[in-house]
């Protein structure tokens, strides 16, 4: 037997259900656990009936408890009343819908082609978050997988290449190996060109022949380098679109490197394919954290009203990873870390947590609200940016190499590996607060993480027992994006004894202590979300125009200038230009002190 907490659910997979859905179910009924044995096969969903009453939306956990959504029963002890009353289960065949599929539908099929199925992303996410969908009962009944790259591969050997990278890291690896076999009996490989519309003809040849007759949709995942988008996009459009149901493309970043060519890249793809079928991804609004940034803050009543330049002093948002370019210098020579990181992650964040709240949790309405964040960005200064660029250095008797040392990289060049940059929003909520990034490769650790730091207390009557830096007073709150995963609030409380010291403490979300489960890969949550057509966590393209608007002018400027970045040493906390840009905001790098 086991039992949960009392939780809310729909379906471990229907995220945007689960969203749009939580509001009324929390503030009309009451969700209950019934910690009965699990079944055998273990059922999703089952109707309940009661005596007198049936119950159709009971959702089974992962775990073996039960949860349903009982209405009208607040002054009553539920679980008690329902578990006596019990006489009948019943599993329904004909709707067991997932998000927005029903996975009995006999009459439709899904295939996803994985377009540079070779490739490092393709291996190292794209598979392995389709099994994950794929072990989780996330996908529909009828799927197919396609891996289509230039290079000659058999069914067999994509099979092979794709479970070298296939994990069982799913909570309880129940059944992994058989399912991890099954899962592989569907993909399969196809040989072309990325612009022949005749290998992509015969690409729809396969893809039917799998489809059988159903009503076809068709994701295209575009996993290849941004110069052939165009090409691969224009011979999926034109020789292998679904017949009858949807096509789908998701691109991934570089869109572009600056307004111009960004602008260029969707008219073309435009010429193929409608903006509702364009699935921009960011992997970063893939991210639990991120995805719940919305839910802290419109959800709980202690949040909302600080959120804004009357309490909020600055706001951080800092990307650091422990390791180099190594191996993508040549592509990264041609982006460089504000492209990379700040132009899309790092802003689709300030963008998330800035926003006004929306009409709906609807993509088109949470869309609209954090392109006006965008859109009343003040333009980025080029004082206001520093950059740098990690040089060699030996520790301990290791060496590791500076970027320029990467045989893809031109030894010249300036390319930012680091850079930080102060942003504004000039609207009335978040006037003069400055919006702080920070972004570095080879730096020190490996973190992603929000901070807000809120205002000192006006008048504290314990600025005495609190030393003499007021800034530590200070409460803080962190997002930590990863790693270790975690959401904690810094207070001020008073030390335990008999004198009158004040202490900083933290009231810590820590995720893997509070949940046993595993979070989800961002790839999933976004491969999940383009099957079943939900846009909320894609780029739409005037979002993306507004973010290039934003960075373009700063970035001409750098590079007409060829600035030259402060050089920091591989593995350090980066060029020394990131405080004296922060102190002249006031604001000290939250991330410098030791918050655990
Ligand atoms: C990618 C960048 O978008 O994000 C990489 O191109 C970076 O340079 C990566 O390493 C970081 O993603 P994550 O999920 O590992 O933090």
């Amino acid at each position: 037997m086991a039992s949960a907490p009392i939780s809310l659910s729909t379906h471990c997979c229907s995220s945007s259900s689960a969203y749009s859905n939580s509001s009324s179910i929390w503030s009309h009924q009451n969700p209950i656990n019934f910690p009965f044995p699990a079944a055998s096969p273990k059922p999703k969903y089952a109707s309940l009936q009661f005596k007198g009453n049936a119950f159709p939306n009971v959702v089974f956990m992962q775990d073996g408890a039960w949860t349903a959504t009982v209405a009208g029963l607040e002054n009553e002890a539920p679980s008690k009343n329902l578990k006596d009353g019990l006489t009948s289960v019943a599993l329904p065949k004909e709707k067991n819908q997932i998000g927005n599929f029903d996975v009995n539908d006999d009459k439709s099929t899904v295939s996803i082609t994985v377009v540079g199925a070779s490739g490092d992303l393709a291996k190292k996410k794209i598979f392995p978050a389709l099994f994950a969908l794929y072990y989780e009962d996330c996908l529909p009944e009828h799927f197919t997988i396609f891996g289509y790259a230039r290079s000659k591969m058999t069914d067999a050997e994509l099979r092979d290449m794709v479970s070298r990278t296939l994990t069982c890291r799913i909570d309880k690896r129940e059944n992994c190996g058989e399912k991890m076999e099954q899962f592989l009996q569907r993909c399969f490989y196809h040989s072309g060109q990325y612009d022949s519309q005749e290998n992509f003809a015969e690409l729809d040849k396969a893809l039917k022949e799998h489809e059988a007759g159903r009503v076809s949709n068709r994701l295209f995942y575009l996993s290849i380098p941004p110069n052939i988008f165009v090409d691969a996009v224009k011979c999926a459009s034109l020789s292998a679109t679904a017949s009858a149901g949807w096509t789908r493309v998701i691109v991934e970043k570089p869109f572009g490197r600056d307004s111009e060519s960004s602008a260029a890249l969707t008219k073309s793809l435009k010429q193929y394919l409608t903006e509702d079928q364009i699935f921009r991804i960011d992997h970063y609004l893939g991210k639990e954290l991120v995805e719940n940034l919305s839910v802290l803050r419109f959800s709980n009543l202690i949040f909302e009203p600080l959120w804004s330049r009357q309490y909020i002093r600055n706001v951080q948002l800092i990307f650091s990873e422990d390791f180099g370019t190594e191996g993508r210098g040549g592509y990264f020579d041609h982006y460089g870390i504000m492209r990379d990181i700040m132009q899309n992650h790092l802003l689709q964040i300030l963008a998330l947590f800035a926003m006004e709240t929306p009409v709906s949790l609807d993509a088109e309405d949470i869309r609209n609200e954090k392109v006006k964040v965008l859109r009343s960005m003040r333009p980025i200064r080029a004082d206001d940016v520093i950059i740098g660029q990690y040089k060699s250095h030996t520790k301990g008797g290791v060496s590791y190499p500076g970027y320029t040392d990467d045989k893809t990289v031109p030894k010249d060049s300036l390319t930012p590996t680091f850079a930080a940059a102060a942003l504004f929003i000039d609207n009335a909520r978040w006037d003069g607060v400055p919006f702080l990034m920070k972004a570095g490769k080879a730096l020190h650790d490996k973190r992603a993480e929000i901070r807000v730091q809120f205002r000192n207390v006006p008048g504290n009557l314990y600025n005495r027992n609190s030393g003499t830096d007021l800034d530590q007073a200070t409460n803080e709150l962190v997002i930590r994006v990863q790693p270790d995963e975690a959401i904690y609030l810094k207070i001020n409380n008073k030390v335990p004894g008999l004198g009158m010291r004040l202490d900083q403490s933290n009231l810590n979300l820590l995720y893997k202590a509070r949940y046993s489960k595993e979070i989800p890969d961002a790839y999933e949550r976004l491969l999940l979300d383009a099957v079943e057509g939900e846009r909320r966590l894609f780029i739409r393209s005037d979002e993306l125009d507004a973010a290039w608007a934003l960075f373009t002018p700063v970035l001409k400027n750098l590079e007409e200038n060829r600035k030259v970045p402060e050089y920091y040493p591989y593995g350090s906390r980066g060029p020394v230009g990131a405080h004296y840009l922060a102190a002249r905001y006031n604001v000290k790098w939250g991330d410098l002190g030791v918050d655990e």
